[in-house]
């Protein structure tokens, strides 16, 4: 049963919405929370089996969902899809652009086209979304779009991941410039940050270790570990009215781990009081 009200009579799409691993990703994460606040989501994915898995969700729940199968990183199919929203439902009002993943290496290392795929995938993807939303989202009368950044757009990571990062701090960006260039169409753009989430993304290529898992929770403020889950409540407020007010922001959803400083982490990391700086 939808449990909240918060987006009643909107009408999103979520790209990316099924989840590669095990664990709800954002956009799975996203599309249900949506639903359950009165949305209703067109669930885009490149596979089926995945959207599906999404929508089994939604619909046992008792919300309401349909499926987009196309590629995000084509033109063509970002037009198709935002015209399957308006089919289906009418119009549109909220887009989340979450597809993204990674394109590894530092620049010594990376191969052509990885470098393609991955700006496609992390870029390209966000772009063509919202060239066709924008004059959709419009026609209703304004509407909300969310990007997905990543910690690693704003501070090296841990992995040496040169187009991701890149990407990602691309995206945080482009939520900006697109904020100034269609406030006035009431249409806002803001951007989520997620830090070191334990999901679906981290977790396919190696099953993350139970050490590793403990030390991105201690390398936060919070000293907590998130969840897909978390990102998405915060994809709901933006997309809401009661973010009404609120555009052009890139809002971290990181335990505090980008307002940080490695060594100001450094004594919860390693478990001591010590080393203090004594130069006050
Ligand atoms: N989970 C994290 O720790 C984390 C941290 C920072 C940022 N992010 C960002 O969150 C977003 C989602 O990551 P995730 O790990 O939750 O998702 P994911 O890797 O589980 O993928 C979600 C879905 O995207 C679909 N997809 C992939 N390529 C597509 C394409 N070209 N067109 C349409 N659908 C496609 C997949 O089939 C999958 O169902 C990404 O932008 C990622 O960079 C995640």
């Amino acid at each position: 049963m939808p449990s909240g009200q918060r987006l009643e009579n909107k009408v999103a799409i979520v790209t990316g919405a099924g989840t590669r691993g095990e664990i709800a990703g954002t956009g799975q994460a996203a599309s249900i929370l949506m639903a359950r606040e009165g949305a209703k989501v067109l669930l885009s994915d490149i596979d089926i089996d995945r959207a599906e898995e999404t929508l089994n969700t939604i619909e046992k729940e008792g919300g309401t969902a349909k499926i987009f199968i196309g590629d995000v990183t084509s033109e063509k199919d970002c037009e198709a899809m935002v015209n399957e929203s308006v089919k289906q439902f009418g119009k549109l009002d909220i887009l989340f652009n979450n597809v993204g993943g990674p394109g590894g290496g530092m620049v010594t290392e990376i191969e052509e086209e990885d470098w393609h795929r991955s700006i496609d995938l992390n870029m390209k993807s966000a772009v063509m979304g919202s060239k066709y939303a924008i004059p959709t989202m419009e026609k209703s009368g304004g509407g909300s779009i969310i990007n997905v950044s990543s910690i690693d757009g704003t501070q090296a990571g841990s992995t040496r991941n040169v187009p991701y990062s890149i990407s990602k701090a691309a995206i945080s960006h482009l939520s900006r410039i697109m904020a100034v260039h269609h406030g006035r169409q009431n249409i806002r753009v803001n951007c989520v940050a997620p830090g070191h989430v334990y999901g679906a993304f981290p977790n396919r290529f190696k099953k993350m270790e139970d050490d590793w898992r403990e030390l991105r929770k201690k390398a936060g403020p919070l000293g907590t570990e998130g969840t897909a889950w978390d990102v998405g409540w915060a994809v709901v407020y933006l997309a809401s009215d009661e973010a009404k007010w609120v555009t052009g922001v890139v809002l971290p959803v990181d335990a505090g781990v980008q307002a940080a400083s490695p060594l100001s982490m450094l004594g919860d990391i390693i478990g001591s009081e010590e080393p203090k700086s004594n130069l006050y």
